[in-house]
């Protein structure tokens, strides 16, 4: 009996140290799509990623009210860079965003897409963006047959949410090259208009260390720079596509989506 009561108290005391170190290396996300910034993170604004307010602190309140469609569309303001309704650098509304980062995400996330839609109809009756909530279930709802796959080898470069080189290049110059793993995290790192991320986080078989992330950044900004017609500097946007092995990686001026 004694010799029991100590196994079973020690058994509890390594769950618990166990169930501690997992949630200071991992804290979890409010959820993994769209609410991809730890409340904790912008509150103490080190998210990876500039917050202005009032974004922050109705990101914060909104998830700590339950207000998913609050706070889905606080994430999408987060960063200052909406004019008029439009983001900037794109033509896009911020609904058009949240749709295109929606399609994105059912196609490669569809287990995510599933836990989120399970998500945000609990979410407060107090809620005044119903319709950005409408929408990720109306995605949630299309025939994933009829959304274009994508190409899931290689380095792409995209034509799209151009960020200047300039910034890349700070970016790549100044970001952590820890052996240390990213685990449950998105926004790697920006400086200026170039934003790092990383797609959404299956558990340490396919998470890869920011030493990785720094150097396949270093292969997007090499691959993709150019000077588009606009302009007379150069600019960068481009992603390695998430596959067996590893979670996507996006360098470009999107400070959302990447899957
Ligand atoms: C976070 O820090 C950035 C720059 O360091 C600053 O521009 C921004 O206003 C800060 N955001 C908040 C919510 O304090
Ligand atoms: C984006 O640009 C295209 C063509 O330049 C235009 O037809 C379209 O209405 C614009 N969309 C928005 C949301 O401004
Ligand atoms: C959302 O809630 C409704 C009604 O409570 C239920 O019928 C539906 O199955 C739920 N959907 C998900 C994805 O949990």
């Amino acid at each position: 009996m004694r010799a029991f009561s100590i196994f079973s108290t020690f058994a509890l005391a390594q769950q618990l140290v166990v169930a501690t170190s997992e949630n200071d290396l991992e804290p979890s996300l409010p959820e993994q799509l769209f609410l991809d910034l730890h409340v904790q993170e912008v509150i103490t604004n080190t998210s990876g990623m500039e917050v202005v307010e009032p974004w922050a602190s109705m990101y914060v309140q909104a998830i700590n009210e339950r207000r998913f469609g609050d706070a889905v569309w606080a994430r999408y303001h987060i960063s200052g860079d909406v004019e008029d309704g439009i983001i900037d650098g794109t033509n896009q509304t911020v609904l058009e965003t949240i749709e295109e980062d929606a399609r994105e995400y059912r196609v490669n996330e569809p287990d995510y897409y599933a836990t989120a839609l399970a998500f945000y109809n609990q979410t407060s009756t107090t809620d005044k963006h119903a319709e950005v909530l409408n929408l990720i279930k109306r995605i949630g709802d299309e025939d994933i047959s009829k959304i274009e796959k994508r190409k899931t080898y290689g380095i792409s470069c995209s034509r799209n949410y151009l960020a200047n080189s300039n910034g890349c290049l700070q970016l790549i110059e100044h970001m952590s090259q820890s052996k240390a793993y990213i685990g449950n995290r998105r926004a790697i790192y920006s400086w200026g208009s170039c934003y790092l991320r990383v797609g959404p986080y299956h558990g340490s078989g396919t998470d890869f260390n920011y030493w990785t992330a720094h150097a396949v950044a270093k292969l997007i900004e090499d691959e993709c720079a150019y000077v588009p017609p606009c302009c007379n500097y150069k600019k960068t946007s481009g992603y390695s596509p998430k596959n067996g092995g590893h979670r996507k990686i996006c360098l470009s001026s999107k400070r959302s989506g990447c899957s």
